[in-house]
């Protein structure tokens, strides 16, 4: 479903440049859930935006079904890091939105969104407005009104990156609850471990920058699955095998991060 192929992408930057991605490769298969961890700087968001079509003048292939991605595709569906729902509209009329784009009759596009929201188990606050619902259900309304496109792709980046962490593990059940009903093909861009393991069949993990692929982890943790399993030992195992790929390419993150700042200073 989704083929990317020896990806690099460098940035000009006024001291010269930053390899973003050096031939990265990595694929999901259809109704497939692959998680992509690293740390922070290693290129993620870069890969997000490649696949999502919003980044141009990179080398390699970005291909969904086997068509190249040239631009901003209806075939992927993004949900950003940044909250993104319209708070001018309820969550209902967010959900609708672009469906309503879509030319998608008044009825049934109200029917469809509302479906949605029970998907996303937001029943009940139809009317409410962005700012009346907290950020984790923010989140889920965006996430609602990205699957009203009904993508190929679902594409995430950090979604539940500004919630603290046991939000993030009972948001992780619904992710796994709509991924369970829509078999929906999904890759999720993730700096937690837990939320990797948690979710997905694959985790990729990155390193840091320039980013490529290091390894690839097999997370052959039966489904469904729910938060219940982050205390099981299989659990602890695979979080453990993650962490000793991307300890070392994070302490080289923190290690440049630091030496920056040094830079900076004298
Ligand atoms: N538009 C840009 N111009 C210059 N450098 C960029 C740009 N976007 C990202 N970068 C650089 O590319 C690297 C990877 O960034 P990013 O993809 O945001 O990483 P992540 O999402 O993993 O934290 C960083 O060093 C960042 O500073
Ligand atoms: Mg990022």
């Amino acid at each position: 479903m989704l083929v990317v192929d020896n990806v690099t992408k460098r940035f000009a930057t006024a001291d010269g440049g930053v390899t973003a991605l050096e031939n990265l490769s990595l694929e999901v298969s259809k109704g497939r859930f692959v998680a992509v961890i690293g740390p922070s700087g290693c290129g993620k968001s870069t890969l997000f935006n490649i696949i999502g079509g919003l980044v141009e003048g990179y080398e390699g292939r970005v291909l969904i079904d086997g068509q190249p991605v040239d631009g901003v595709h209806r075939d992927v569906g993004m949900v950003f890091q940044e909250e993104s729902t319209f708070p001018w509209l309820t969550t209902l009329e967010n959900v609708a939105f672009p469906l309503d784009v879509a030319g998608v009759p008044k009825a049934e596009r109200l029917e469809r969104a509302r479906a949605l929201l029970r998907l996303v188990g937001l029943e009940g606050f139809e009317s409410r407005y962005p700012a009346e619902l907290s950020g984790g259900m923010r989140q889920r309304t965006a996430i609602a009104r990205t699957l009203a496109f009904q993508p190929k792709l679902l594409l995430m980046d950090e979604p539940f990156g500004a919630l603290d962490e046991q939000t993030r593990l009972l948001l992780g059940d619904q992710v796994l609850r709509i991924h369970r009903e829509l078999q929906q093909t999904t890759l999720l861009i993730t700096h937690s471990i837990t939320e990797a393991v948690q979710l997905a069949d694959e985790v990729v993990v990155m390193t840091y920058r320039p980013g490529c692929l290091k390894r690839l982890v097999r997370v052959d943790l039966p489904r469904p699955r729910d938060s219940a399993i982050v205390s099981s030992p299989e659990f602890g195992r695979l979080v453990a095998e993650v962490w000793s790929d991307l300890r070392a390419e994070a302490s080289r993150g923190m290690q440049d991060i630091e030496s920056h700042r040094k830079e900076e200073i004298s």
